[in-house]
C-alpha cells in the first residue's frame, strides 16, 4: 500500500515525538512491505514565527492531497501575548474546520504496568479499555445566536443539531464498536433535551443495520459517574460535542498517564489528522525526554481508521505493550524499578520489538 502522509510537527515537544513516529511507520512500512510518503508542513507558533501565519495555505492545500495527517502539539508561552489572529491554537481549530474533521475518537487504555499512577483504585480501572466517540463540529459550540443581550444582563446560547450530523456520528460509533468488542453506549439526556431525544431516536433506528453490536443508553450525569467507579464497564461511547468534550477529559486523566493517550479526528471522507491527546509540553521541549508513545500510538490509529491495516496497527500495540513489559518507561511515567529511557531510546525500543513481533 502507497500513502501520502503529511506531517505537521508544530510546537514544543512537536517535532521530536513526530520524528518518533515517523521512524516506527518507516519500521512498519518494511516489515509489512507498505510505502509511506511523508510531507513536512507548517502549523502553530512555528508557522508563526516563519510565515506570519499559524495555518499557511500550503498546509491546508497539502492536508486536503493527503491521506492522513500526523500533529504533533502546537502552543506555548512564547505566543501567549499575540493578537488572537497570531496565536498557535488557531492553526489548530483552523484545520479541523477545513477538513471538515466531524468526529473525534480517543481511546483510554489502563495499562496495567502504569496502573498505579491512576487517581482510581487499581481494582476499578484494571481492565479498562475504552474508547470515546465525540462529535466535533456541531451542538453548543456552534449554535448561533450565543451573545450576551439586555446589557450583558442575559445569556443565550443555542444547541442545534441535523438528524444528518447525529446519523455519521451515530454510525461512526457503531462502526468503532465494530472493530473493538461491539459494545455501544449512547450518551445523551433524553430526559431534558430535544436534541438529545432525537439523539436517541437515530440510535435506535441505526441499531437494526448493527445487529452484532450491543446498544445501551446512557444519561450524561449517570455517564460521569460511571466513569470513575465502573470504567471497565464500558467498551465504546458515542455522544455530542459538549458531553464529549468533559467526558474525555475526566477519562483521560483515569489512566494517570497522559503521555499514553492518542486521539483521532475523522472527516467523512475517510481522511483523518492524528494527534495526541497531551499539549506541546513546553517544560520539556528539546530535552530528549518526551514521552512518544501517544503519538506512536496516534500513527497506529491511522493505520487501522484511514487505511485499514489492523494487523501493522495491531503490531505497533503490541511493540509498546511489550515496552512496558521490559521495564522501560520515560521520565513522565511514575514507575519505580526499570529502565528510564530518553525518547529516543524508547522509539529504538518499539522498533527492535517490531521487527521481533510474529505477525
Ligand atoms: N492539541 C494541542 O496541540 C494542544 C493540546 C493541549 C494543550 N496545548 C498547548 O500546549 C501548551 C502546554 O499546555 P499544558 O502545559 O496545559 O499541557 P501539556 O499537555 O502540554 O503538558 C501538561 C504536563 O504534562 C507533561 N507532558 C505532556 N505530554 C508529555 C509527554 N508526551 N511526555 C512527557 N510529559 C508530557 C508536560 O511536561 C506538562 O508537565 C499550551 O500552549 C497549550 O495551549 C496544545
Amino acid at each position: 500500500m502507497k500513502k501520502q502522509i503529511v506531517l505537521l510537527p508544530g510546537d514544543g515537544i512537536g517535532p521530536e515525538i513526530l520524528a518518533s513516529s515517523t521512524s516506527v511507520l518507516e519500521a512498519i512500512a518494511s516489515k509489512f512491505n507498505h510505502q509511506f510518503i511523508f510531507e513536512h508542513q507548517l502549523i502553530g507558533g512555528s508557522a508563526i514565527d516563519k510565515v506570519n501565519d499559524p495555518l499557511p495555505e500550503q498546509t491546508i492545500l497539502a492536508a486536503k492531497r493527503a491521506d492522513a495527517i500526523l500533529l504533533g502539539a502546537v502552543g506555548g508561552p512564547k505566543w501567549d501575548n499575540n493578537p488572537s489572529h497570531l496565536r498557535p491554537e488557531r492553526g489548530l481549530l483552523g484545520i479541523r474546520k477545513a477538513l471538515d474533521l466531524y468526529a473525534n475518537l480517543r481511546p483510554v487504555k489502563g495499562f496495567k504496568q502504569l496502573l498505579h499512577a491512576s487517581p482510581l483504585k487499581e481494582a476499578i480501572i484494571n481492565g479498562s479499555d475504552l474508547l470515546i466517540v465525540r462529535e466535533l463540529t456541531g451542538g453548543l459550540y456552534f449554535g448561533r445566536p450565543s451573545e450576551r443581550q439586555n446589557n450583558g444582563e442575559r445569556v443565550v446560547d443555542t444547541l442545534v443539531y441535523s438528524r444528518s450530523e447525529i446519523e455519521r456520528i451515530v454510525k461512526k460509533g457503531f462502526e468503532s464498536a465494530q472493530l473493538r468488542r461491539k459494545k455501544l453506549t449512547s450518551v445523551d439526556k433524553a430526559n431534558v433535551l430535544e436534541s438529545s431525544k432525537l439523539w436517541r431516536e437515530v440510535v435506535e433506528e441505526q441499531k437494526a443495520n448493527y445487529p452484532d453490536v450491543e446498544v445501551d443508553h446512557c444519561l450524561v450525569d449517570a455517564a460521569a459517574m460511571k466513569l470513575i467507579t465502573q470504567p471497565n464497564q464500558f467498551d465504546v461511547i458515542v455522544t455530542e460535542n459538549m458531553f464529549g468534550d468533559i467526558l474525555s477529559d475526566e477519562a483521560s486523566v483515569l489512566t494517570g498517564s497522559l503521555g499514553m493517550l492518542p486521539s483521532a479526528s475523522l472527516a467523512e471522507n475517510g481522511v483523518g489528522l492524528y494527534e495526541p491527546a497531551h499539549g506541546s509540553a513546553p517544560d520539556i521541549a528539546g530535552k530528549g525526554i518526551a514521552n512518544p508513545i501517544a503519538m506512536i500510538l496516534s500513527s497506529a490509529m491511522m493505520l487501522r481508521y484511514s487505511f485499514g491495516l489492523d494487523k501493522e496497527a495491531n503490531t505497533i500495540e503490541a511493540a509498546v505493550e511489550s515496552c512496558l513489559d521490559q521495564g522501560l518507561h520515560t521520565a513522565d511515567l511514575h514507575v519505580s524499578g526499570g529502565k528510564r529511557v530518553s525518547t529516543k531510546e524508547m522509539t529504538e525500543a518499539i522498533i527492535k520489538n517490531i521487527s521481533s513481533i510474529n505477525s
